[in-house]
């Protein structure tokens, strides 16, 4: 039997972080053994909002996907590719665009949010409006069965699969609707407590420095009702306790209870947080430097990814092209 096709990316705009890895990256690695999966560094649409200075796009990439594979993202298994590399991307986008309503993109929650969220950005463009069509055009062009996305990611979803649907109804049924795999929301929050998000800069990249690690998470916020360390301490509301939860699981009930009875003191307990992260960060980065330090091994990984995606990507544009009626080569 085929195995079903999933396809998903990250726009290359700054460095992953422990949410990716906890939230995506592990999911990626778990997925390649049921699907047939494409993995993409969404460059295009890294750029619509990064266009006025888009210098460090292509190093994202490469760090980027130096981290997929550090992970476990495997390029025997799966097709890693540079969205940007297969045009086919931006020809499905235009024969989708072509039918896309622009209500439905005005009417796009994450639409406003993101125009908000990037005020400073000058995102008020042709392009970012049409984010999700080009998204739309990514996951169809590969035919698609499943997106592993995060909730965040929803809306977009649906709108592919309204295109997907509308452009299925006029030229005749090539395209499968995608469904969403919903990745499981990080369990934990940014260092500060609230979301984690690159404005607020408030994470642990994985490519940060032992010292950086340690540095940050003693900075972590804490229970607030804890003021002295004889206080007791309230380890169920204590984002530091979630991030023990996720990294460190063997020892939560140990910690919540000396945290209660004010035998462990918030400092003593973010420094021993600070060392299972940069233990367990440290393997990680030796790999990620690895394939960062071979430039040859990583550019061959992604030269075969885009060889395999554009063969894929060819055959559904000449069933694009030949559904609608353009004229044969
Ligand atoms: N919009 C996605 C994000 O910001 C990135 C992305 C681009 C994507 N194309 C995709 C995700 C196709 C899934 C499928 O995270
Ligand atoms: Fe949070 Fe640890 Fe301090 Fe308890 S001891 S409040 S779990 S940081």
């Amino acid at each position: 039997m085929m195995k079903k096709r999933i396809l998903s990316g990250m726009r290359p705009t700054g460095p992953l972080h422990l949410g990716h890895l906890v939230g995506a990256l592990d999911n990626w690695v778990r997925l390649q053994e049921e699907y047939q999966c494409f993995f993409m560094a969404a460059d295009w649409h890294a750029l619509m909002s990064e266009y006025e200075d888009p210098r460090r796009i292509s190093s994202y990439v490469y760090e980027n996907v130096a981290d997929w594979l550090a992970s476990g993202v495997d390029p025997e298994k799966s097709v890693i590719f540079v969205q940007s590399q297969v045009a086919e991307h931006v020809e499905l986008l235009l024969a989708f665009a072509v039918l896309t309503p622009l209500g439905l993109l005005e009417r796009c929650p994450t639409y406003k949010e993101q125009m908000r969220e990037l005020a400073d950005r000058h995102v008020a463009t042709y392009a970012f409006l049409g984010y999700p069509v080009l998204q739309a055009a990514d996951i169809a062009l590969y035919k698609a069965h499943a997106v592993p996305v995060g909730e965040d990611q929803l809306p977009h979803l649906e709108l592919t699969r309204q295109i997907v649907r509308k452009f299925n109804n006029l030229y005749g049924e090539i395209f499968p609707e995608p469904k969403p795999l919903l990745t499981q929301m990080s369990r934990f929050l940014g260092l500060d407590g609230r979301k984690m998000s690159k404005s607020y800069g408030n994470f642990i990249a994985l490519c940060d420095e032992p010292s950086d690690i340690r540095k940050k998470v003693q900075g972590m916020f804490t229970d607030p009702q804890r003021v002295r360390k004889t206080d007791p301490g309230h380890p169920e509301q204590c984002n530091v306790r979630r991030y023990y939860d996720v990294f460190s699981p063997a020892d939560v009930a140990d910690l919540a209870k000396a945290c209660k009875e004010a035998q462990v003191g918030c400092t003593e307990c973010k420094k021993m947080l600070g060392e299972k992260l940069v233990a367990l960060l440290g393997p990680h980065q030796e790999r990620r430097r690895q394939y960062l330090q071979q430039k040859k091994t990583l550019c061959d990984i992604l030269e075969s990814g885009r060889q395999r995606a554009q063969e894929t990507a060819r055959k559904t544009m000449d069933e694009v092209r030949s559904s609608i009626g353009l004229v044969h080569r």
